[in-house]
């Protein structure tokens, strides 16, 4: 089989959604403080049902949410002995490595095969990251978001998420494309003055770099309290995207003419976990980088850039991407967008994502 012209021709990057989701790869599943010892949730993540636990000693374990007995979904038991799921249904018992190791009924015979499916998955940067493909899984290409490590707490967001009723690159498009906050987010995260920009791309391996730069703008609403009583700055903003959906932002502002790193701001975390083709649970936080406010009004700063990206993102970006799936979903498969010049980000992921796609698809 001659599979080279698969990858070198990837469907049609200029495709809105690329109808299949990269399964040999990194997601957040939700926030490591979302889960407490003892605590078992349910998450869907590529249309899959997945029960995510954590053991007494603090270690997390992921199976199918679905007991092997009769499907009850397991995410409604509870764990046991530390370090086990009691399905609420008929009480069968199953560990980290989905084994039955308890079965309360009749001689207590546990079948052999008598298991649920486990997926791989590693606490770091402060999220639960899960492995969704049948190759190994290698937690050193979880990708580098070591601003979230940081321990100075009252620079740091709370780490938040929404669902957005809509494919997960639809969110991509939009955060690959800061074009729209002088639009969607005017006067919050930008500007009229922000329209004229300077896009750069670059790609760094399977990762794209894109960035956004304009000079002497009044100064956007959540930067203005970073840097109190400047009026006018230059503004700029770097956002890596690592497939399939996390992405890391670093924007700033600074006096006019001066060097950037003078000035502040902040990381951006997101990462974006598809539940189904038509469902995006938005993990977000922030870190804020040369804190030059005080520290008796930092946590004051850490509670409105907490609510106002929560604002920007479910109240702003939500509603038009959601309106946006609806609309492509009642016009078919197959519109083209006409493409901007600040499309260039947008275009250049999705040739990586689908070549992605392509590979596992061989
Ligand atoms: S469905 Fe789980 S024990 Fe019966
Ligand atoms: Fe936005």
């Amino acid at each position: 089989m001659n599979v080279t012209p698969r990858i070198a021709e990837p469907r049609n990057t200029r495709a809105m959604i690329s109808g299949s989701f990269v399964r040999n790869a990194w997601y957040v599943a939700m926030w490591a403080e979302d889960l407490a010892p003892g605590q078992v949730v349910g998450r869907v993540i590529l249309n899959e049902n997945i029960a995510i636990f954590r053991k007494a000693d603090g270690s997390v374990a992921a199976l199918t949410d679905r007991c092997a007995h009769r499907f009850a979904p397991l995410h409604l038991g509870k764990v046991v002995a530390g370090d086990r799921i009691q399905c609420a249904y008929h009480g069968l018992e199953f560990d980290g490595s989905g084994a039955c190791v308890l079965n309360p009924h009749g001689n207590g015979r546990i079948a052999p095969g008598l298991r649920v499916k486990t997926y791989p998955i590693v606490e770091k940067h402060r999220a639960l990251w899960i492995w969704m493909g049948d190759k190994p899984a290698d937690p050193s290409k979880i990708p580098d978001f070591s601003p979230l490590d940081t321990r100075e707490e009252s620079h740091v967001t709370k780490r938040d998420w929404i669902i957005i009723k809509a494919n997960y690159e639809l969110v991509v498009d939009n955060l690959l494309d800061l074009s729209h906050v002088s639009y969607l987010h005017d006067g919050l995260l930008g500007n009229e003055d922000t329209i004229d920009s300077e896009i750069s791309v670059e790609q760094d391996g399977d990762a794209v770099v894109v960035g956004r730069k304009s000079t002497n703008s009044r100064i956007p609403g959540l930067f203005a309290f970073q840097m109190p009583g400047q009026e006018r700055v230059d503004k700029w903003n770097t956002i890596r995207w690592t497939a399939p959906g996390n992405m890391l932002l670093r924007s700033g502002v600074h006096k006019p003419g001066t060097d950037p790193e003078t000035g502040t701001g902040y990381y951006g975390i997101h990462f974006l976990t598809p539940e189904t083709e038509r469902t995006t649970r938005y993990h977000f936080t922030a870190v804020r980088w040369n804190v030059l406010t005080d520290s008796s009004v930092n946590e004051q700063i850490r509670e409105k850039i907490s609510v106002m990206r929560r604002f920007a993102f479910a109240e702003q970006d939500g509603p038009v991407i959601e309106a946006q799936q609806v609309a492509i979903d009642q016009a078919g498969e197959d519109l083209e967008p006409h493409l901007l010049s600040i499309d260039v980000g947008p275009v250049r992921y999705k040739r990586v994502l689908q070549n992605l796609i392509a590979q596992e698809q061989i």
